[in-house]
């Protein structure tokens, strides 16, 4: 079975964020760990904010200078707004917020309770919510403009668990509610809609459900972080500097293939076509 570990080396030549400070929220592993590294790499100084105090110390080491981590739960807003007052104490501007937290929420609707309904919700949608308010505030009061980047999922239009996919779909909308409202200040909000990505989120479960996600995906593999977190640094980057409101899907063409199994063309294939009517 092809795996992410298989994909060619993300090429991180580029210098595009030189001088500029980076937030991102859960980038002590997984997809924000990708992006921090990816982003500092390029130049930016970085401000990690996660519960994950390890993860952030072994981000320390790893980066040494233009890097601060702080302890922060993104759940709650009062922290969030003390991350990004970190971040200007430090470092003295924001330029670019990758709001990456997310999850919970994958069970059906008749065994969903409350609490982790509310769960998810809190840390798919208004975490992310926090997030953008709280660095544009810090964009704005600087006036130099900036770029945001949500991370939403195919989950947001394909149906995967009831609260996942609908703070997923919410995160879609409030991404397009955001560009809308801060492109006045010059500020960017765009998306970026993961497919199954080799993360801890998806390792437990990949022996269950990793074939089928395979199968079912065009290029034939699961993505890794890095090529997530390349799609959410070309959208930070003055590259993208008139894309804003955009969701791009970053997927290997797993949304397009619903319906592969009457496609004419590709009906034949049956890495296509033999999961259809399968449990994911
Ligand atoms: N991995 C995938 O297949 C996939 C696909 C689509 C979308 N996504 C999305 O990408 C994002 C990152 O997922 P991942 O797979 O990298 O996850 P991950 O489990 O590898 O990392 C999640 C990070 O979030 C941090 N975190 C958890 N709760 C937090 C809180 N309350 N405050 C601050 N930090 C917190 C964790 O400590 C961890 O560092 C999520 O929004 C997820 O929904 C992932």
């Amino acid at each position: 079975m092809a795996t992410a570990k298989d994909t060619p080396i993300t090429n991180t030549s580029m210098m595009r964020f030189v001088g500029k400070v980076a937030v991102v929220t859960a980038g002590a592993s997984g997809i924000g760990a990708a992006a921090a590294q990816r982003l500092h790499a390029e130049g930016a100084s970085v401000v990690v904010g996660d519960i994950n105090s390890e993860g952030i110390d072994r981000l320390a080491k790893e980066f040494g200078d233009r890097f601060l981590g702080v302890r922060c739960d993104v759940t709650q807003e009062r922290e969030v707004h003390a991350l990004m007052g970190a971040a200007i104490d430090r470092f003295g501007r924001i330029d670019v917020a990758c709001c990456v937290t997310g999850g919970g929420g994958h069970g059906g609707i008749l065994e969903t309770d409350e609490v982790s309904w509310r769960r998810c919700f809190d840390l798919t949608l208004t975490s992310t919510f926090f997030t953008v308010k709280h660095s544009a505030r810090r964009m704005i009061d600087a006036n130099r403009g900036g770029s945001i980047v949500t991370v939403s999922s195919i989950c947001a239009q394909i149906p995967q668990g009831a609260g996942y996919s609908s703070a997923k779909a919410g995160v879609e909308m409030f991404t397009k509610v955001a560009a809308l409202e801060l492109g006045e200040h010059a500020i960017r909000v765009n998306a970026v809609a993961p497919g199954r990505t080799a993360t801890s989120a998806t390792e437990k479960t990949d022996f269950v459900v990793g074939p089928a996600w395979v199968n079912q995906t065009p290029l034939g593999r699961i993505g890794s972080p890095e090529e997530i977190a390349a799609a959410m640094a070309f959208l930070a980057s003055d590259e993208a500097g008139f894309i804003s409101g955009a969701n791009l899907t970053v997927d290997g063409a797993f949304s397009t293939s619903t319906f592969s199994h009457i496609y004419p063309k590709l009906a034949h294939r049956p890495a296509l076509a033999h999961q259809i009517g399968q449990p994911f």
